[in-house]
């Protein structure tokens, strides 16, 4: 794990394997950002290095240059940031750099960092960058699961200020990291039994003051959970509830998160095509992203009641499966008309929703890689937001924004109601093809009781990385929505 800590010093004199600069991409190519107080000869080296390479100061541009004369540091390596130093391309920016430079010990980032902003999105870059999944192997890649000693240079001064945004990115990032490891955890090797198994031991290892409980396959049928117990009932290895606590004393409000944690989604008897379950391991990434930011928001102390729900099932085919046109009766004792048992997320969600809303909770969201419909509408980088309240969504599309997590807001449109009507149950968990991502939404939103405040966060696209590593996003588990997660709850601090 990498570590974080905050310097005034100037860059120059900082012995340490590598310093981090950025450059802007300017008409003639790539400009060193101003903000690198440096040597004139230092700075005559560095751009003529950059002229030479053709440098464009773009994002993804990642250049080293070894023994910069006046440098302390072994090499410089100067990371595009494009055009405008916004907080989201530095925080690509500096993961990129510290991605080639994930094996070094000691880095130096000399970033500009004029207010906090930039400086959280400075220090949650480098931290984002720095990760790699250890792979599952007889012989570990030595040094594997380390990460460099990472010094974050400050325009802020060492202050407080300084310190706690750094100290901050420092948990967020570690807390991620762990979202990720779940993510790209083998399905084999994450069954519901697992999850829960894996939660338990990080809250021990962490000594963070985080309740659990969990409800297992026993007590979900006991407790009239059907959705999450239809959902898993084809497969040998059951489902779990898995609440997380943080009751700080005080708690100035009290937010339910729920996760959909599939641990791999064959479809069940409705059976997804090789290439479609291909990446369905990933199916679990909210209730990892609800696991992380709990975690996070206990390390950090924040004064806010967080519980998370994680509903954590493995949705597959056999002779005790699922079928459509099965009808379940749900935690709050509504009935549903299964249609097709890929629809499953929104199954063990809104039994979740529903179990957190007893707590009568000030808000609830939960996080989901729920449709296939949202990558169509909003591609692999951008989450859809839906709410129960206007004004609701656009915080928590706010909190995203602060944390660099891009979303969307989405309509819930009263029309497409009619399409989840039921001959048989008081409601089907699906509609037709159009607008799945907002029917999906709909549907969970007949589990929220009138005038608790609620949204839900699709992430079916940026919680997983098909492609290569870019910017902040590894290949695989992203970690997507952690930050989002914590942000929101630090607005309520
Ligand atoms: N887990 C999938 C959604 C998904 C698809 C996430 C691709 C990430 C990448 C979900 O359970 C699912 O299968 N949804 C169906 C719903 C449909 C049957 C109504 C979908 O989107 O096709
Ligand atoms: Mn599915
Ligand atoms: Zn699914």
């Amino acid at each position: 794990m990498p570590t974080l800590t905050v310097t005034t010093r100037p860059l120059a004199d900082l012995a340490a394997d590598c310093v981090v600069l950025g450059a802007t991409r300017g008409e003639d190519g790539a400009v060193l950002a101003a903000e690198a107080a440096l040597p004139t000869a230092a700075r005559a080296h560095l751009e003529a290095a950059l002229a030479d390479a053709d440098a464009k100061g773009a994002i993804g541009e990642v250049h080293r240059v070894v023994a910069v004369p006046g440098v302390k540091a072994t090499s410089v390596v100067v990371t595009g940031l494009g055009p405008d130093v916004t907080p989201e391309a530095l925080r690509h920016g500096a993961a990129n750099a510290l991605r080639a430079l994930s094996a070094k010990k000691h880095v130096v980032v000399g970033l500009p960092t004029p207010d906090r902003a930039t400086l959280s999105a400075v220090a949650d870059g480098a931290y984002a960058g720095c990760y790699g999944f250890t792979k599952i192997s007889r012989q570990p890649a030595a040094g594997a699961g380390q990460g460099p000693k990472v010094t974050v240079h400050s325009q802020l001064g060492g202050g407080k200020v300084a310190k706690d945004a750094v100290a901050r990115a420092e948990v967020l990032g570690r807390a991620r990291d762990w979202a990720r490891d779940l993510v790209n955890t083998p399905p084999n090797l994450l069954v519901p039994s697992m999850f829960e198994g894996n939660v338990k031991a990080r809250i021990k290892a962490s000594g963070a003051k985080v309740g659990i409980s969990v409800l297992d396959e026993k007590a979900l049928a006991k407790g009239g959970f059907g959705g999450i117990v239809g959902v898993g009932q084809g497969s040998a290895n059951p489902p779990r509830i898995v609440t997380m606590s943080w009751k700080p004393a005080g708690a100035k409000a009290s937010i339910a998160l729920v996760g959909k944690g599939i641990t791999f989604d064959s479809g069940g008897l409705c059976i997804k095509p090789a290439a479609g379950m291909a990446t369905m391991k990933s199916d679990m990434a909210g209730a990892a992203a609800v696991a992380a930011a709990v975690l996070a928001a206990a390390e950090l102390g924040l004064p806010v009641a967080v519980t998370g729900y994680l509903c954590l099932a493995e949705n597959m085919p056999s002779g005790t499966a699922q079928r459509p046109s099965d009808v379940v009766t749900m935690r709050n004792g509504s009935t549903v008309e299964i249609l097709d048992t890929d629809a499953e997320g929104r199954m063990v969600l809104a039994d979740g929703i529903a179990l957190a809303a007893e707590k009568k909770p000030d808000a609830i969201v939960d996080i989901a890689t729920l449709t296939g419909a949202q990558m169509i509408a909003l591609g692999d980088l951008i989450a859809g937001v839906m709410a129960n309240d206007d004004s609701f969504r656009d915080r928590v599309v706010m909190a995203a924004t602060g944390a660099c997590e891009p979303a969307w807001p989405m309509p819930l449109p009263e029309e497409l109601r009619k399409g989840l009507d039921s001959t048989v149950a008081d409601i089907a968990h699906k509609a037709d093809r159009w607008g799945g991502m907002l029917t999906a939404g709909i549907f969970l939103s007949t589990f929220v009781p009138e005038g608790t405040p609620w949204a839900h966060i699709d992430i079916a696209g940026p919680s997983f990385n098909e492609k290569g590593a870019r910017g902040v996003d590894p290949k695989g588990g992203t970690g997507y929505g952690v930050g989002t997660l914590l942000t929101l709850v630090e607005q309520y601090s």
